[in-house]
């Protein structure tokens, strides 16, 4: 996974390219596209095909049939806000990393029994932050975080300074690459 996450949000599929070529000019190569809006599958197959340089994801991926969608749209990897095992089972016929919501133990063993040892770690803020990560990963030293949900500039620092945090998710790397690329262009 790459060390930033972006969680994208395309309300029209005429956004993809603005969204995508801020997040290319502030130095970020991936974006996770959320199911969250209609035009989400058509965004993913839009990317994949204009940004080859681009690790194009699916987020919010909720069931099997949106996990198939996006691997049919070409998805390179799912992120889900919790754990599903049917999620689990596609991606693992696919070949492609699946990263679950978990934020307890029991959450966490059943990613282990599905051979996920990469979690997004959703709501973080809500959920205890780097004090619960640190916690959790006494008992499950092997598994990696992706702390997201409400991570920002104010405490994206500390997250990345924990070594069992593998990337981070959020998205306000959009807002930022959106505000950045606004103000070169009006300056
Ligand atoms: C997600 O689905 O990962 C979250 O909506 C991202 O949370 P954020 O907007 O607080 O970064």
């Amino acid at each position: 996974m790459e060390k930033f996450v972006p969680v994208v949000v395309i309300k029209e599929l005429s956004e993809t390219d603005k969204i995508l070529s801020a997040l290319k000019k502030s130095g970020i190569f991936c974006a996770e596209i959320t199911f969250r809006t209609p035009c989400a599958r058509d965004a993913i197959e839009y990317a994949c095909k204009n940004y080859p340089d681009m690790f194009i994801g699916a987020g919010t991926v909720i069931n099997a049939q949106q996990c198939s969608a996006a691997l049919d749209a070409g998805a390179q990897f799912i992120v889900s806000p919790g754990l599903s095992v049917s999620v689990a089972k596609i991606c693992k016929e696919k070949n492609v990393p699946y990263y679950p919501g978990c934020v307890t133990p029991t959450e966490i063993m059943q990613a282990l029994e599905l051979g996920i040892t990469t979690v997004k770690f959703f709501p973080a803020n809500v959920y205890g932050g780097l004090k619960a990560l640190k916690a959790l990963s006494a008992p499950f030293p092997q598994v990696k975080f992706i702390p997201t949900g409400g991570v920002d500039r104010s405490n994206i620092d500390e997250f990345l300074a924990f070594d069992k945090v593998e990337a981070i998710g959020g998205s306000f790397f959009v807002k930022e690459a959106i505000e950045k690329m606004e103000e070169k262009s009006n300056g």
